[in-house]
C-alpha cells in the first residue's frame, strides 16, 4: 500500500480518471445553488443532480472532481477518531455513459493497481445490495467484483440501511451501491463483523453508486431514462488508512493547524485525552469555519440559515480555545494555518484571507461581550436559588436571552457550590427548538428538493430580479449572495450597503413584470468563460466547471450563467410581487418574492 499525502492522493485520484476520459471540474461552493432544503453542499453528486437527472453537463458525462462538502449533522461527534464537519469528497461520474462493470473495473484497478494505491487485494472487502421489495438484488455488481477475481468470502450482500444511496432530499436520483472496505487487521467485535460494522476492523474508503431510480414523491421508485455512476471516497479517511494512522487528525492535513493550537495554548495535542478532543474540536471547525467564509458565496456569522451553523461553530471552537488557555484572537491564527495548509488547491481561502480573519475576530469579540453579560447576570441570580440549584427555565433564560452556553452556566454553577437542573433545561429547550427551529433544523439535515414547474419559475423570475436591481440601484457591484427557493417564494440576497426604498422596489418589480409581459423566450447557450464574460454574463465565475459553462438569455432582460434549470418562456411566470424586503446581514440584502 502507498503512504500518499492528501495532495498526492487528490492529484493521483484525478489523474487516474482524466486518463480515462473524465472531465476534471472545479469544486463547485459550500452553499448550494437554488436549493431549498440544504444549507451546506454535502456530498460531491449534490451540485450534480439536475445533470443526474438528464441535463447536459457542459464538460461532457464523464466527470471527476474533490468537492468541499460540509456534514453538521453528527457534530456533537467531532473529537473522535472519524468526524469531521469539513471535509473534501474525491468523485467520479458517469452521466448516462459507462456503468456498473466499467467503474467497478476502475475501483479495483485504483485500488490494487501498483502504479496508483497498490492495496494488498487480501485486505479489501466489499458489499452489494441484497435486494429488498421491489428492488432487485445486485447481482451484476457482485459478478464485476468476482470477474475481477475477488474471493466470494470477501463480498457480502447487505440491505438497503447499508448498500443504497439517495436520494439526498425526499425525491431525486437513487439506487443501489457497492461499498470498499480495508481490513485494518484488527481483532473482529464479535463473530458477526462484518464489512459495514462499525467497530472499526473495517474501515469504508469508497462508494459507487448505481443511481439508476428516481424516487417520486408518492414513495415509488421509476427507473431512470439515463443510468448513471456516482462515486465517493473520503479524502482524509483514506489518507489516513494509508498512512496508517489512527485518525484524520494525524495525517498531513492537519500538522500546520495542531501545531499552530498548540503554540497558541503552550499545550500539546498528546498530554491528555481531553486535550487531544479540545485540539481536535478546534482544528475541525476552524477548518469548517473557514472554508465557509472563504468561499466564493462567503457565509457571515448570524442567527439564522447557514450564518447560524457557522456562529455556532465558532462560538463551540471558541470555548474550547477558552479551556485551552489560548488568548483572545487566537481563531483567526488558527484559520491562518488553515489557509496557508489549503490555499493553494482552494485560492478563495488566499483571495477571501482578510474577509476570514476580520469576521473571526469580530465574531470573537461579539461573543467575549456576550459572555460579560451572561456572567453578570448570572452574578445577580446566583443568590435566588433556595436549594443551592439553577432551575431548567433559568438556565434555558440565560442560553436563550444571553446567548450563554449551558457548559458555561454549569461551570461558574460549579464554581460557586451550585448545580444546574440539566433535565429542566434540555426540556424547555426541546420545547423551544420544536418550536422555532423546526424549518432550520430541517434544512440543517441536509437534502435536496425537486425540481417542480413552480420552482422552475421562480429560479427564472430570481435572474429577472438580479437584472432589475441592477438596473434601479444603478449598481454593477450588486451581486448574488445567497439563493433559496421554495415551491411557494424565491427568497434573494444580494451585496448591498443600504435598505432599498419603497421607490426603488417598486420599480424593481414593475421591470420584471415588463420582462414577462414581454414573453420572450429563454435560451441556453454553452460557451467558454471567456465568451461568457465577453457577453456581460453575470454570475460567479470562479470555481465553475472547467472552461465551458452554461448561460441563460432571457432577451435584452437578463443574460446569466447558471446550471439551469428554467421556465422555456419568461411569459410563463405569472405576476411578480416583492414581499419583503431586509437585512440579511452587514452589507447584504434580502429580498422575499412571490409569483401570484
Ligand atoms: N454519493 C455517495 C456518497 O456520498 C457517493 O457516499
Amino acid at each position: 500500500m502507498k503512504n500518499l499525502t492528501t495532495s498526492e492522493l487528490r492529484e493521483l485520484y484525478l489523474r487516474f480518471f482524466r486518463e480515462r476520459g473524465h472531465a476534471v471540474i472545479a469544486s463547485a461552493s459550500l452553499v448550494p445553488e437554488n436549493d431549498p432544503t440544504a444549507l451546506f453542499t454535502m456530498a460531491g453528486m449534490h451540485p450534480l443532480v439536475p445533470y443526474l437527472l438528464g441535463a447536459k453537463h457542459p464538460a461532457g458525462n464523464r466527470l471527476t472532481d474533490v468537492q468541499k462538502c460540509v456534514r453538521t449533522g453528527d457534530i456533537d461527534e467531532v473529537g473522535d477518531e472519524s468526524h469531521c464537519t469539513f471535509f473534501e469528497m474525491l468523485g467520479n461520474w458517469s452521466l448516462g455513459d459507462y456503468f456498473k462493470k466499467e467503474a467497478i473495473a476502475w475501483s479495483w484497478e485504483f485500488l490494487t493497481g501498483s502504479e496508483w494505491l497498490g492495496i494488498d487485494k487480501d485486505k479489501l472487502y466489499f458489499t452489494c445490495f441484497a435486494g429488498e421489495g421491489e428492488l432487485p438484488r445486485d447481482e451484476e455488481a457482485y459478478e464485476s467484483w468476482i470477474s475481477m477475481g475477488v474471493d466470494p468470502s470477501h463480498i457480502f450482500y447487505l440491505g438497503k440501511e447499508h448498500n443504497w444511496w439517495g436520494p439526498a432530499g425526499q425525491t431525486g436520483p437513487c439506487g443501489p451501491d457497492t461499498e470498499m472496505f480495508i481490513d485494518t487487521g484488527k481483532e473482529p467485535c464479535g463473530k458477526d463483523c462484518f464489512p459495514g460494522c462499525h467497530c472499526g476492523k473495517y474501515l469504508e474508503i469508497w462508494n459507487d453508486v448505481f443511481m439508476q431510480y428516481n424516487k417520486t414523491a408518492e414513495g415509488k421508485y421509476e427507473p431512470l431514462a439515463q443510468k448513471n455512476v456516482d462515486t465517493g471516497m473520503g479524502l482524509e479517511r483514506t489518507v489516513a488508512t494509508l498512512q496508517g494512522v489512527p485518525s484524520v487528525y494525524d495525517t498531513d492535513a492537519f500538522t500546520g493547524i495542531l501545531s499552530r493550537i498548540a503554540e497558541l495554548s503552550g499545550k500539546n495535542y498528546k498530554d491528555s485525552e481531553e486535550t487531544k478532543k479540545a485540539f481536535r474540536i478546534i482544528a475541525d471547525h476552524m477548518r469548517t469555519a473557514t472554508f465557509m467564509l472563504g468561499d466564493p458565496r462567503g457565509v457571515t456569522p448570524s442567527n439564522v440559515d447557514q450564518g447560524y451553523i457557522l456562529r455556532r461553530i465558532i462560538r463551540r471552537a471558541l470555548r474550547y480555545a477558552m479551556q485551552m488557555g489560548m488568548p483572545e484572537m487566537s481563531l483567526s491564527k488558527v484559520a491562518a494555518a488553515v489557509i496557508d495548509t489549503y490555499g493553494e488547491v482552494y485560492p478563495e481561502l488566499n483571495t477571501n484571507r482578510d474577509r476570514i480573519v476580520n469576521e473571526l475576530d469580530a465574531e470573537e469579540k461579539k461573543f467575549q461581550r456576550t459572555l460579560l453579560q451572561g456572567t453578570k447576570e448570572f452574578e445577580r441570580i446566583k443568590g435566588s436559588f433556595a436549594d443551592g440549584r439553577i432551575d431548567g427555565v433559568t438556565a434555558f433564560h440565560l442560553f436563550d436571552t444571553f446567548g450563554f452556553p449551558i457548559e458555561f452556566t454549569e461551570e461558574l454553577a460549579r464554581e460557586n457550590g451550585l448545580t444546574v437542573d440539566m433535565q429542566g433545561f434540555k426540556a424547555a429547550f426541546a420545547e423551544h427548538q420544536a418550536k422555532s427551529k423546526a424549518g432550520a433544523e430541517q434544512k440543517f439535515k441536509g437534502g435536496l428538493a425537486d425540481n417542480s414547474e413552480a420552482t422552475t419559475r421562480l429560479h427564472s423570475a430570481t435572474h429577472l430580479l438580479q437584472a432589475a436591481l441592477r438596473k434601479v440601484l444603478k449598481d454593477d457591484t450588486v451581486s448574488q449572495r445567497g439563493s433559496n427557493i421554495t415551491a411557494e417564494r424565491l427568497r434573494f440576497d444580494f451585496s448591498f450597503p443600504r435598505k432599498v426604498t419603497p421607490e426603488e422596489l417598486r420599480e424593481v418589480e414593475r421591470l420584471v413584470n415588463e420582462a414577462i409581459a414581454a414573453d420572450v423566450e429563454i435560451t441556453c447557450e454553452e460557451m467558454p468563460i471567456a465568451e461568457a464574460k465577453a457577453r456581460g454574463a453575470i454570475g460567479l465565475f470562479e470555481n465553475k466547471y472547467g472552461e465551458m459553462v452554461k448561460v441563460y438569455t432571457m432577451g435584452k432582460y437578463s443574460c446569466e450563467m447558471c446550471g439551469g434549470p428554467h421556465a422555456s418562456r419568461t411569459g410563463e411566470l405569472g405576476t411578480f410581487k416583492i414581499k419583503k424586503e431586509e437585512a440579511s446581514s452587514s452589507g447584504v440584502r434580502r429580498i422575499k418574492a412571490v409569483l401570484e
